[in-house]
């Protein structure tokens, strides 16, 4: 059931909504009112395109309401401000030893779970792991379990698994997380459209906008090889359900480390095709 509502008071009759319909499904009765026949509501998206994209703010769908959404005009961020954050954006390495608020969190994640996602699944799950002593207890869970998978015999390609838990055992050296007080591992069933695009997207969302408001985070292939590949028996303790492919694993926080600039990569690798 969409709730697909219309303001008939303020309804300019503009027709956008039916044009914007990726689904194709509205369409404007006789009174020139936008409408969505019952037989075509499971071909719905739940995009909310109609409701993002109508002038006066006369449709409401799936309960959401247009004066709860953010007004647009005018309000994207400056070219600069966005070209800065991206260059600006690092890998932080290092963190303070403090949690995050919570509500900071769930701020971060509920912005990070706009990212788009093929055919609108919105199936990515971000798994969180939202204390530093708990995360610091999965390490120590992890390294157990990459000491028996490194008895058993590594694939060729994770060798170097032996020398960063040796790392760890005779430097400290934090390989699996960095320092980080938190953890997000996403993962999305594996039927979906785009699973695993869906799940570095929204990753990628959940960073710009954390380093945004000043916090850090980094890409964390070495934890994601470790639970995807090395020690999956850790994922029903993660509750990672079976049916999930992980997409990746990201550790954040509270950075220890303050950037005075940018940093100059050049030009991309384009090829132009003639
Ligand atoms: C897919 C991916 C996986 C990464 N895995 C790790 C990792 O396991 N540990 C780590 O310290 N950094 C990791 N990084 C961070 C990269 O090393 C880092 O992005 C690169 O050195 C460039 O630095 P910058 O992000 O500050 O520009 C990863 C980055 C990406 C994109």
């Amino acid at each position: 059931m969409l709730n697909f509502a219309v303001n008939r008071q303020t309804c300019n009759h503009c027709g956008h909504c039916a044009a914007d319909c990726p689904a194709r499904i509205i369409r404007l009765d006789e009174d020139g009112f936008p409408a969505i026949a019952a037989d075509q509501e499971p071909a719905c998206y739940r995009c909310q395109h109609c409701l993002a994209i109508c002038p006066p703010g006369a449709i409401s769908i799936l309960g959401r309401q247009p004066e709860d959404s953010l007004p647009l005009a005018r309000r994207f961020p400056e070219p600069l401000a966005m070209e800065t954050l991206i260059k600006g954006r690092r890998a932080v390495r290092r963190y303070r030893e403090e949690n995050l608020p919570p509500e900071l969190i769930a701020k971060l994640l509920e912005v990070a779970g706009h990212a788009p996602s093929g055919r609108n699944a919105r199936q990515v799950r971000f798994t969180l792991v939202d204390d530093r002593t708990r995360l610091a207890g999965l390490r120590d869970e992890l390294i157990t379990l990459l000491r028996r998978r490194i008895e058993a015999g590594l694939p060729e390609r994770l060798s170097f698994f032996a020398g960063l838990v040796k790392l760890w055992d005779e430097e400290g050296i934090d390989f699996l997380f960095r320092g980080a007080p938190h953890l997000l591992i996403t993962s999305a069933p594996g039927e979906v459209a785009t699973p695993i695009p869906d799940c570095l997207i929204a990753l990628s969302y959940f960073e710009l906008y954390a380093q945004s408001q000043g916090l850090g985070t980094v890409w964390d292939g070495l934890a994601t090889w470790a639970i995807s590949d090395l020690a999956p028996e850790i994922r029903p303790r993660l509750g990672i359900p079976a049916d999930h492919v992980i997409g990746y694993a990201m550790a954040f926080g509270r950075p220890a480390v303050k950037y005075a600039r940018t940093v100059q990569h050049g030009q991309p690798l384009v090829h132009v095709v003639r």
